[in-house]
């Protein structure tokens, strides 16, 4: 594997997850092929679980770590090109291509700007960091998605059905939020889920909220977040901003927060979320603090999901 940006670099994702799941069991067992070899790390944006689960991850493989937070500890980058750089100290070019030489693998998370939906779409800073990096690299949270996570979902809803072993129903809900966020964590969820036969997908977010067709176009989306819960066996519950009128926030309807009363109407349904969470905004203390929540365990599996990506690339790499 010579680049990790999405599901499609992935040529079968139920076996990638069979084998994220027995790094779980055994996570020691590669120890020897990360010997010498070093991940570098590099955050354009903040974060606690990619960050860490990362460095657990290559830890487990016997690799060595070094981390960047652009905005804490280096120089102002500029991102676009022929820019006269009154302001910006080093350019994306520059920064990219010597962190590669620093590494063996590049993990990088950037971010979007949700006011030019092409430029975000495009990912266009990603990209270029495909371009200038001299190594393999992962997307650790991208502008438009964030497979790392979806990977550890679908671990996740993979553990708790026997690995699929009859048909479920997951539901993306859309959640109120007080800022404006990414689509990321929705668009890469829609992605892996889609590629997994046994699910039957539902997305309920309110009008005008309706995810990009290109990661969503397998789900059925319906506007009715309670007809949505009916049955369901899993409620994964994620704000995003508006796609139609990018980046707004076009609903702060508290009606749809992920309630006790709502959990009522699904088939005892698993809670989930990516975290960070905003308790009594995206969801109920009473669900979150629920045995029926799973979002520790999500978390959890964000080692394995990063370890076999890190595994599947080094492999590559002798
Ligand atoms: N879920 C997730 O990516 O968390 P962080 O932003 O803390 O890394």
């Amino acid at each position: 594997m010579k680049k990790f940006f999405s599901v499609e670099d992935v040529s079968d994702v139920h076996n990638l997850i069979k084998d994220a799941l027995s790094l779980k069991k055994d996570p020691y067992d590669f120890q020897h092929i990360g010997k010498n070899k070093t991940i570098g790390l590099v955050f354009f944006n903040p974060s606690l679980r990619t960050r860490i689960s990362c460095q657990k991850a290559a830890f487990n493989l016997g690799c060595h770590t070094w981390v960047l937070d652009i905005h804490r500890d280096s120089w102002k980058i500029e991102m676009n090109d022929g820019s006269v750089m009154n302001i910006t100290q080093e350019h994306l070019k520059e920064a990219i291509s010597v962190m590669s030489i620093y590494c063996d693998i590049l993990a990088v998370r950037t971010f979007p700007n949700l006011s030019d939906k092409n430029y975000d779409y495009q990912e266009i800073i990603f990209n270029k960091i495909l371009n200038y990096s001299r190594v393999p690299v992962v997307n650790m949270e991208s502008a438009t998605l964030h497979p790392l996570q979806s990977l550890a979902d679908v671990m996740t809803i993979a553990e708790y059905t026997s690995f699929f072993r009859k048909k479920c129903k997951v539901v993306l809900s859309w959640a109120p939020h007080v800022k404006s966020l990414p689509h990321s964590v929705a668009n890469s969820f829609s992605q892996w889920v889609s590629k997994i036969e046994q699910i039957d997908f539902t997305i309920t977010c309110p009008e005008k909220y309706d995810l990009y067709k290109k990661f969503s176009n397998k789900a059925y989306t319906t506007h009715n977040q309670n007809e949505a819960f009916i049955n369901a066996d899993f409620i994964y519950a994620k704000n995003w901003s508006s796609y139609l009128n990018y980046g707004k926030i076009l609903c702060k309807n508290s009606d749809w927060m992920i309630t006790e009363k709502k959990m009522k109407l699904t088939n005892k349904a698993k809670f989930m979320h990516c975290l960070p969470v905003r308790r009594n905004i995206v969801v109920e203390d009473t669900v979150l603090d629920s045995n029926s929540s799973i979002v520790l365990q999500q978390a959890e599996n964000r080692i394995y999901a990063s370890q076999i990506i890190f595994l599947r690339m080094l492999q590559s790499l002798s």
